[in-house]
């Protein structure tokens, strides 16, 4: 399962490049607005420091008006993935930006049925947003089944970031279920290196090595 940052601040972009697992960068207008930031300025830093695909979202709500703005993301280096939102509109921009090539990730989708909407328009990824439904009192990892099944049954090549993640058993989860990437905040993909036994009994290893005669 590829494994995805889910952040616009260069700094955790940056250290987490460094660990060399991360696959892609997604990018939110809410992330952006935390750096407090030009969002021209970031993405450019950002498309500067990995070499990966790079979601970056359009705000727009009509075709015409998300069209033009995912060319001019799309301009800008030839790792930009546009992110377009799950709105009708929305979706009439990926049919005609999948014809003209440019990458898209569907964002914002709550529902099985919108899932396929987005694959039959050519998106090249969609994005569930599993801790939202979660939240709701959903069961949002059986949202990503259904849309993997979807995409078996009718040999969609639109790739599912499972996204929204809240906690590592998520993107356990998702890598159980096959979901193809897991997009998510820097503290969680730290905690994935992380476990209490591999710590204890590294310490009680070198402990065991200094006890060796040198
Ligand atoms: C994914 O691409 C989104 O940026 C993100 O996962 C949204 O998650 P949130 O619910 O934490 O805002």
């Amino acid at each position: 399962m590829k494994l995805f940052l889910d952040t616009a601040d260069v700094n955790q972009i940056r250290e987490a490049w460094s660990w060399g697992i991360v696959d892609g960068i997604t990018t939110n207008p809410s992330h952006v607005a935390k750096t407090g930031r030009r969002a021209m300025e970031v993405y450019e830093e950002i498309l500067g420091i990995v070499d990966c695909p790079v979601s970056l979202e359009t705000v727009a709500l009509d075709a015409p008006g998300i069209i033009e703005e995912a060319r001019q993301l799309a301009r800008l280096h030839r790792n930009v993935v546009v992110k377009v939102p799950l709105l009708r509109e929305g979706l009439k921009a990926v049919k005609t930006l999948s014809a003209e090539g440019i990458k898209t990730n569907v964002t914002t989708t709550f529902s099985p049925l919108q899932a396929l909407l987005a694959a039959k328009c050519g998106a090249t990824y969609v994005s569930p947003f599993v801790g939202r439904l979660d939240s709701i009192g959903h069961d949002g990892m059986e949202l990503v089944r259904q849309i993997k099944t979807i995409n078996v049954n009718y040999g969609f090549q639109t790739e599912i970031i499972v996204a929204a993640i809240r906690h590592p058993k998520h993107v356990l989860d998702a890598a159980l279920i096959g979901a193809d990437i897991c997009t998510m905040y820097f503290e969680f993909m730290e905690m994935l290196y992380l476990h209490p036994l591999t710590d204890i009994v590294v310490d009680q290893f070198l402990k065991d090595w200094n006890k060796i005669p040198k």
